[in-house]
């Protein structure tokens, strides 16, 4: 059960680091209306990397022990029915397509299936939940993998030059290597060198993606890891947790200086999407946020500690309990956001986003 657990752990995310109080406010003007396009930019594909933030269903189905978003209620609220996505509904590769208007990119794992035919137009999503920078000791393609097959399917043709001109990336990092670090080295002993040399394959991963011609790459930096409920269990979900302050801010400035020392003088290539501040502000009720209820408590649990969200046991009882309203509740599970929450979160990175990508 205990190996079990941390496999899930492991698959789905990061929780090292932590919970950052930042008073900054974000001017999040909660327009639902779809944006105008003004000056002809235009992007017809999305390129997604990464892990559980962003994947629509690479991942494969393992078992409800281990791969949890393959059995309901994963899915409930969009489509229906799960679909691979750690989440009710949508997440941040459906809203960032959405923003592009476009449809959320095709599953590389389905890229030889017929529904390859309606989506590939629209691009390619190779992020897989439980996936680092590095091997996190799980069956996960680390980011360089995907960014390989990336490059496999341009060279093979089926995104032609022309296309991934009008394209945008979309790279999400939600901190799994530090969690895999800490459970393998067993301390934080070693832990700047070890961000040192993941900012390095970052940054390679980043520039080999720009290389195949993307002109626009977004890439998260981190939420409050903190805050998710399998860090606040220990106080009943009243507080977020601040043991890893210093790794969250460290990661996240190392983010902004390599995105300013990628992007040089010129180019306006690289672009941090701030989910930091973002998730921050919903969950500690700034002026203007979305309300949302007791809001560190997963909207979806498991009935003990030893149990999570879509598990059941050998008869196919449910290990788990449900809250009423989903779109009220900001994080679904043990580790990741509600649909409603994705969607107020990205309400917050809009105008930064429409500025960058001139729509
Ligand atoms: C990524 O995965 C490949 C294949 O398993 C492996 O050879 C490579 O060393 C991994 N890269 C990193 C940085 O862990
Ligand atoms: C674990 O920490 C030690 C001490 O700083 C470091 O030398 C070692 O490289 C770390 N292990 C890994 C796997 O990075
Ligand atoms: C945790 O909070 C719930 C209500 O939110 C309460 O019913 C329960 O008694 C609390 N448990 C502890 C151990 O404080
Ligand atoms: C659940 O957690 C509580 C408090 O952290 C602990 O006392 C208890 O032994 C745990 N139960 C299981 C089944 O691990």
């Amino acid at each position: 059960m205990e190996k079990a657990l941390r496999h899930f752990f492991l698959l789905c995310f990061a929780f090292s680091l932590v919970f950052l109080s930042m008073g900054r406010e974000v001017n999040a003007r909660a327009h639902t209306r779809r944006h105008k396009r003004s000056n002809g930019a235009h992007y017809k594909k999305l390129f997604v990397f990464g892990d559980s933030y962003a994947d629509t269903g690479n991942l494969g189905n393992l078992g409800n022990m281990l791969t949890t978003s393959w059995y309901e209620p994963y899915g409930m609220t969009f489509p229906h029915k799960p679909t691979g996505r750690f989440s009710n509904g949508r997440l941040l590769t459906d809203y960032v397509a959405s923003f592009l208007g476009i449809r959320s990119p095709l599953p590389y794992k389905y890229r030889r299936l017929e529904v390859s035919k309606k989506l590939l137009p629209y691009g390619m999503n190779f992020a897989r939940a439980g996936s680092g920078i590095f091997d996190n000791g799980n069956f996960q393609d680390n980011l360089t993998l995907q960014v390989d097959a990336f490059l496999w399917q341009v060279k093979a043709g089926v995104f032609p030059e022309y296309d991934l001109k009008s394209s945008v990336a979309l790279v999400s990092v939600s901190g799994n290597d530090y969690k895999y670090y800490k459970e393998t080295n067993g301390s934080d002993a070693g832990a700047l060198d070890f961000a040192n040399r993941l900012f390095q394959l970052l940054k390679s991963d980043l520039k080999r993606i720009q290389g195949a011609g993307v002109p626009k790459v977004l890439v998260t930096n981190l939420h409050p890891v903190g805050c998710t409920p399998y860090m606040t269990k220990v106080t009943n979900h009243t507080k977020c947790d601040s043991t890893a302050l210093g790794e969250a801010q460290a990661h996240n400035q190392k983010l902004e200086i390599l995105i300013k020392e990628l992007n040089g003088a010129s180019t306006k290539t690289f672009f941090s999407l701030d989910l930091f501040t973002s998730f921050n502000s919903i969950i500690n009720q700034v002026k203007g946020a979305p309300k949302f209820e007791s809001i560190l408590k997963p909207c979806c649990d498991g009935n003990d500690n030893s149990s999570t969200c879509a598990q059941t046991d050998d008869n196919g009882m449910k290990k788990y309990s449900l809250c009423s309203n989903p779109d009220s509740h900001f994080y679904w599970d043990w580790l990741h956001p509600t649909q409603a929450a994705w969607a107020a979160v990205f309400e917050y990175l809009k105008p930064a986003l429409r500025r960058f990508l001139s729509l």
